[in-house]
């Protein structure tokens, strides 16, 4: 008997002791950690989460950020600024990459200027054509007229009212007045390609125009992420959402062309829909003016990336986290702010971010003793730790970190059960590395159960996002998946949690 009782005694000791053991070291359930969701493409257009939204702009090919080439019939060669801009255009080369890849800013769905690799924009020097401005002004401007049957084949007017033409393969010219027909010995006539393409908030307003895009824009904020959606996010295991947004929210309800008003109430209401059903929120600047990464997610308008360049432009960024943090620091669900999303090095100087991580904490304390300020890590060349020295004399500090299978080269050829390592190995010791006992908390902020896995059963993504769940689980601060809705499949998290890809 007694030995019996010393046993159980002993056993009882053993589990107290080992959960006490396991306490101290930090299990995912000692503490509060968010496990979140980014309402992403909701506050902030990205084409690719919902293409729909496109649909209705005219001359949808034609967005800002279109990089296009052409290709004379005559010549046979593509158009080409030579050196890459800074004096005349060319239509001597026999194929086409970025010197033959010409940007657009909308005007209107048939005006638009271009710009070169090194940025001028193209212009007339008398009647010749070059590109030699480095700001844009109204002789800039291009009519481009597709011919009717076969859209890919263009004329292109330029703002002294004559067509170009290619009039030899060194000389580009302004000069011909009247055209007829598309022949293929007529040197008007240039036969576009598309080479790249931007769909971010910036496209969608801008080709739509002020007025169809203020329609637009209302009807998708009000019907993509609704009431339901916060009520069906609470219900599924999941504690906060992560909400991207632009800076032109803090002019709503009239912020500067061609941005719309209307963002700042749906923000309103995500606030009062997560106070309803216990979420908390982390507000993100996903794009801040100028564009800190050049990318669509950004609203960049033609792949620039101008942000933190200047101290003007660091202000207005300040200006926009001291609104939001004063409009919702009272709001129980605020939880954190994140400063800016994804800044790009080395675009983006460890400097420049340095000083404006700085000046924003200083803003959101001013408001908020208590909602976390979420540093993101520069992408791109950089270390992890560098906002280490910074953010360790922070309270409340949380760096945040993405974890994406993809968009590099080594995850091309990586079989299921590769990924799932490396998830398991690398991602988990380069998270452990940033995870410091007295440093800042670190957040997962974006990741999603989505590789370069060509045939993969529904079993290996529920192995792929459990790993994912079990590693980015040791986050200090915790994690959010990117995004909640998504056209493809496994990029939504309703549709993972829906169909069982997913359980929380
Ligand atoms: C345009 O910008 C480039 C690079 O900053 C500079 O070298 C050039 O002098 C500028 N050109 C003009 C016309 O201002
Ligand atoms: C359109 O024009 C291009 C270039 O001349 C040609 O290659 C293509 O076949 C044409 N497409 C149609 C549908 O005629
Ligand atoms: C194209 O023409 C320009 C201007 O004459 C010349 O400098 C350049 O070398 C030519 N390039 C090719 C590939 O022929
Ligand atoms: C990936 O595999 C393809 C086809 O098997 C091969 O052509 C390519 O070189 C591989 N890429 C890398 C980065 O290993
Ligand atoms: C992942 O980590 C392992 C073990 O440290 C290492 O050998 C491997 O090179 C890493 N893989 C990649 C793709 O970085």
């Amino acid at each position: 008997m007694r030995s019996c009782l010393n046993l159980k005694l002993w056993f009882l000791n053993l589990v107290t002791l080992s959960s006490m053991l396991t306490l101290s070291l930090g299990t995912p359930n000692d503490v509060f950690r968010v496990k979140a969701v980014n309402l992403g493409g909701w506050l902030v257009t990205e084409g690719w989460i919902k293409p729909s939204l496109f649909d209705g702009i005219p001359n949808k090919d034609f967005l800002d950020g279109t990089g296009l080439q052409f290709k004379s019939v005559t010549t046979g060669k593509y158009l080409c600024a030579e050196s890459g801009g800074g004096t005349i255009i060319v239509a001597n080369r026999t194929a086409a990459s970025g010197w033959e890849t010409f940007t657009l800013w909308r005007i209107n769905e048939d005006t638009f200027k271009f710009r070169v690799f090194n940025r001028q924009f193209v212009g007339l020097d008398g009647i010749n054509v070059v590109a030699i401005s480095n700001t844009s002004t109204d002789s800039e401007t291009f009519h481009v007229v597709k011919e009717t049957e076969n859209s890919t084949r263009v004329r292109i007017k330029a703002s002294n009212g004559y067509f170009l033409q290619a009039k030899t393969e060194e000389l580009v010219t302004a000069d011909v007045s009247a055209v007829r027909g598309w022949r293929d010995d007529d040197p008007t006539v240039f036969v576009t390609t598309i080479a790249g393409r931007m769909e971010g908030e910036f496209q969608v307003t801008n080709g739509y125009g002020p007025h169809k895009a203020q329609q637009v824009m209302k009807e998708h904020w009000s019907t993509f992420i609704v009431e339901d959606d916060f009520k069906f996010i609470a219900s599924n295991g999941l504690n906060a959402v992560r909400i991207p947004i632009g800076w032109w929210i803090a002019s709503d309800p009239t912020p500067p062309p061609p941005y719309v008003g209307g963002s700042l109430k749906a923000l309103d209401n995500a606030f009062l829909w997560a106070q309803k059903y216990g979420l908390r929120i982390i507000i993100d600047l996903h794009a801040a003016p100028g564009s800190q990464n050049g990318f669509e997610h950004s609203s960049s308008r033609d792949g620039s990336q101008e942000w933190g360049k200047t101290d003007e432009i660091i202000q207005q960024t300040i200006q926009v986290i001291d609104f939001l943090t004063a409009r919702y620091a009272k709001s129980p669900s605020l939880y954190g702010v994140e400063l800016i999303n994804e800044p790009l090095s080395p675009g983006v100087t460890l400097e420049s971010l340095t000083k404006y991580y700085k000046a924003g904490y200083e803003t959101v304390r001013k408001h908020s003793s208590t909602a976390f300020v979420v540093l993101s890590n520069r992408v791109g060349p950089s270390k992890p730790r560098e906002l280490f020295p910074l953010a360790n004399g922070l309270m409340r500090s949380v760096i945040d970190v993405h974890y994406y299978n993809l968009f590099q080269d080594i995850f091309n050829n990586m079989t299921i059960q590769q990924n799932i390592d490396f998830i398991n190995t690398n991602r988990s010791s380069q998270l452990t590395f940033v995870t410091t006992s007295n440093g800042p908390l670190t957040f997962v902020g974006e990741w999603v159960a989505e590789w370069q896995v060509k045939a993969a059963s529904k079993e290996d993504y529920q192995r792929f996002a459990k790993a994912q769940l079990s590693v980015y689980g040791r986050a200090t601060f915790g994690w959010a998946y990117w995004a909640f809705k998504n056209d493809n499949n496994h990029w939504s998290l309703e549709w993972m949690i829906k169909n069982g890809y997913i359980m929380l």
